[in-house]
């Protein structure tokens, strides 16, 4: 493939993020298998999905995602970044598990030379955001994956973030263009913040946070409504999304079994972890999750707008939200 020259901006913006995730490699640690359960489901995702087929992983940091899915039954799985501080642990990683069938390269995601229509399931979590041109990634991410095959995206949300954005704009306010001095404002400043998210990841990237969220490099926001139109527009139709848009699927949500592993990523969010409680209690009363729905509607404007409003006091937990579709045949 052909690459395209990027903008000077989009460039800088690429040089400044990757320098970054170099230095701060995102994520130190995380113990993926309490969170992978509940939210696969909710997007309508299921292990034939993954098992025994090809997987991408665009902005692959540490590699975390892709090892749990080359552990979990994938049959090949390559992941790709730019930030060599990531790719040197992701590397070490894959050699500690003797994981012949990852694949982990440095390469660009607004200019990726992997092939098209050949990956059974691609996703791309909490990247395209960073990249100054997120629509381009999302392409690359649909090219490269086979017609029938997944897609699947992780993005800042344009409403569950605002509150962080206000916080994070105050550190660059006063920190400048100086990623260290911002993260060190972020400390002073916010200190509650970091830890409330530093118990979500139970201790295991205390440092790491601070640069994530306080190191603010560049990121761009953005809406359901938003993704859909990129769905439409390259082809891709609606398959589920985490957290659900529609309410009733928060109930199918909650009257699932593996609620009940994910439910240690709410330590931290004890008003959080109650109301999840409480919907779970409910749920299991009145949906059968056994015999229930596994595919989720296109989610309606009004469906969209309530969700994304529910989203908003849990910001600094559901600041991502992931989407996931199917490629036309
Ligand atoms: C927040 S980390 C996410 C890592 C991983 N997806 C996860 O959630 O575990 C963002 C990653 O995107 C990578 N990245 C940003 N822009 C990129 C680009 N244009 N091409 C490849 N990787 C990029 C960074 O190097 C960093 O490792």
């Amino acid at each position: 493939m052909a690459t395209e020259k990027l903008s000077p901006e989009v460039q800088k913006i690429q040089e400044t993020v990757v320098g970054m995730y170099s230095e701060n490699p995102w994520p130190l640690n995380r113990e993926t298998d309490e969170e992978m359960g509940w939210r696969l489901k909710c997007l309508g995702i299921v292990p034939e999905d993954y098992q025994n087929k090809r997987v991408l992983e665009m902005g692959c940091g540490t590699g975390e995602y892709a090892l749990w899915y080359a552990k979990n039954g994938a049959a090949q799985v390559t992941g790709i970044d730019l930030s060599d501080g990531s790719l040197a642990i992701a590397r070490e990683r894959q050699q500690e598990m003797a994981a012949d069938h990852v694949d982990f390269r440095k390469m660009d995601i607004l200019n990726c030379d992997l092939p098209t229509d050949y990956y059974d399931f691609s996703y791309s979590v909490g990247v395209l955001h960073h990249t100054g041109d997120p629509l381009r990634g999302f392409r690359h991410l649909v090219r490269t994956t086979r017609p029938g095959g997944i897609v699947m995206v992780s993005l800042y949300s344009k409403y569950s973030r605002r509150l962080l954005r206000a916080k994070q704009q105050t550190c660059k306010m006063l920190g400048g263009d100086d990623i260290d001095k911002r993260v060190e404002w972020g400390e002073k400043l916010f200190s509650g913040t970091l830890r409330k998210l530093d118990k979500r990841y139970h201790g295991l990237n205390t440092k790491q946070i601070a640069y994530d969220i306080f190191g603010f490099p560049h990121e761009s926001l953005h809406s359901a409504g938003e993704v859909l139109r990129w769905f439409d527009d390259n082809a891709v139709d609606y398959k589920g999304s985490f957290a659900p848009l529609r309410i009733q699927d928060y109930f199918y949500a909650f009257s699932l079994p593996e609620y009940a592993v994910f439910r240690s990523t709410f330590s931290g969010f004890p008003v959080m972890r109650w109301v999840a409680d409480l919907m779970d209690m409910v749920s299991k009363r009145i949906i059968d999750s056994e015999s229930s729905i596994v595919e989720f509607p296109r989610p309606g404007a009004l469906s969209r707008c309530l969700s994304q409003t529910m989203w908003i006091p849990f910001g600094l937990r559901f600041n991502c939200f992931t989407m996931a579709g199917i490629k036309r045949d």
